[in-house]
């Protein structure tokens, strides 16, 4: 099970190679998101390493980085992740601003970390998925509920989207708002608010995105999602498995509905 949350587990790939869309997934286990890195991560390694070598700020961090970010691609990739704009909007978002100072050394480390109030950046392997399942095109308006950090708005961003984003912890929102406005992603509007209401005015939207688990779907998100969108989501109960699902909505208003793999994302609070 992919993790997503402070309360890890272990990927299920029997129901992984079952899924529609990730068939196919090489997914080795992966760590807690609470428990320390695992070794053997290429990712991880290339940060732990390279930590003890860099001066923070200074020209060695900076490429620290570099590297530790061109090591987690590539464990995306080993991971199944096929889509080179994805990959790509990987590469050019510096995740080291996004996580904790605490957490900065391992932010290429490919598992999700505590922001504060409770809440996790997710993890890479997650973001990267729940992207490529999205299947965007540059000019798609995108509706994100859960905000966190900001991470996942950003690469929304790079793949060329104008996102609407709504977190319902007010320093989280403002927090990623400002940072976003500072690595210049004009395009990310972000929203505190409750997520359960999407963003009315600004629908439909061309693709949803939710990353934290509601027990169902919530309908005003469906009904905010255009005839041909795609919403990605983990469904389920609080602090057990939750399937990540792919909806697909048709021309007659129909909706198609995907398992993807097991999950474990932190509760959509109400
Ligand atoms: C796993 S974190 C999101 C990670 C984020 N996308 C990122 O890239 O850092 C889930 C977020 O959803 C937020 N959240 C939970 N319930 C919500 C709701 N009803 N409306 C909006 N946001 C909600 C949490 O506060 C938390 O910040």
């Amino acid at each position: 099970m992919h993790s997503d949350n402070l309360a890890g587990g272990k990927v299920m790939a029997g129901r992984v190679a079952g899924a529609l869309v990730c068939a196919g997934l090489m997914t080795p286990a992966l760590p807690a998101c609470s428990a320390p890195p695992q070794a053997g991560s290429p990712a991880v390694g290339a940060a732990v390493e390279l930590a003890a070598e860099g001066e923070p700020g200074g020209f060695q961090e900076a490429e620290r980085f570099t590297e530790a970010r061109a090591a987690l691609v590539a464990e995306l990739r080993r991971q199944g992740i096929q889509s080179e704009e994805v990959l790509a909007a990987i590469d050019r978002v510096p995740r080291e601003r996004f996580v904790a100072e605490t957490y900065r050394d391992l932010a290429y480390a490919n598992h999700a970390s505590p922001i504060g109030h409770g809440q996790t950046i997710s993890q890479p392997f997650i973001v990267a998925l729940m992207s490529e399942l999205l299947e965007t095109k540059a000019g798609d308006r995108v509706l994100e509920i859960g905000t966190g950090s900001g991470y996942q708005a950003a690469i929304l961003a790079e793949l060329g989207c104008e996102v609407f984003s709504i977190e319902i912890v007010g320093e989280l929102a403002a927090g990623a708002q400002a940072l976003l406005h500072e690595l210049d992603y004009g395009r990310v509007h972000v929203r505190h608010g409750d997520g359960y209401l999407g963003w009315p005015e600004q629908a439909p939207f061309d693709k949803v995105i939710v990353t934290a688990a509601p027990e169902e779907i919530p309908a005003a998100l469906v009904a905010q999602l255009r005839v041909g969108g795609k919403m990605v989501i983990p469904v389920g109960p609080r602090g057990a498995v939750q399937q990540l699902m792919l909806l697909e909505k048709s021309a007659d208003g129909e909706v198609r509905t995907t398992r993807i793999l097991p999950v474990a994302f932190v509760p959509m609070v109400r």
